[in-house]
């Protein structure tokens, strides 16, 4: 993750208080780190991913940054399947970097963990350019783009699409 996502990250969650977040693609924990950083200070991170060694190696990240274990919710599983099981409207920002191909259904979970003037914010929304150039149609290009598009339409949210790093896609959930 590029320092300017994570700073990114961080300040969105600092802007609006943030004491619950939610994770989808733990990966190493860096972009975990930079949020936590943001975040008031005794709020939890939930965190998914798919792999039980990405789990671990962030487990590791958090412990050597010196973040308290009771911060942190690590679980291993498919995001959508734990998406499912978090509460409504319990959390302030969710922050998806997993499977590009899931996004539109991510975007979904979030409307519905959100509490209104939440976030549901989306890492590699240009993804290096591909988004838009019409002549990449593969399945990930095609699912990022169609949550773009899709997005400016949606009377529920308020987007902003950033072009910082692979690109930023931050959506406010409104009070509809
Ligand atoms: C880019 S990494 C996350 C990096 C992490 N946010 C960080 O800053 O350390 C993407 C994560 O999503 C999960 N994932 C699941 N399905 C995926 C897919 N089809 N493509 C990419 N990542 C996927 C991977 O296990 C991986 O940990």
């Amino acid at each position: 993750m590029a320092p300017a996502t994570g700073a990114t990250l961080q300040w969105l969650a600092q802007l609006i208080g943030a004491r619950a977040v939610a994770e989808v693609g733990t990966g190493a924990g860096v972009s975990g780190l930079w949020l936590l950083r943001g975040m008031v200070d005794d709020g939890v991170l939930t965190t998914v991913d798919e792999e039980t060694e990405n789990t671990r190696a962030a487990r590791q990240t958090f412990s050597e940054a010196g973040v308290p274990t009771q911060r942190v919710r690590l679980i291993t599983g498919r995001p959508l399947d734990v998406l499912s099981r978090l509460a409504d409207a319990a959390y302030d920002l969710v922050f998806f970097d997993g499977n590009p191909q899931e996004s539109s259904r991510y975007l979904e979970e979030a409307l519905r963990l959100l509490r209104p003037g939440g976030l549901a914010v989306f890492d590699d929304a240009l993804a290096g350019g591909r988004i838009s150039d019409p002549a990449q149609r593969d399945p990930a290009t095609i699912a990022v783009r169609t949550l773009v598009n899709d997005t400016r339409d949606d009377e529920r949210i308020r987007p902003l699409l950033l072009p910082v790093g692979e690109g930023l896609l931050v959506t406010q959930k409104l009070d509809v």
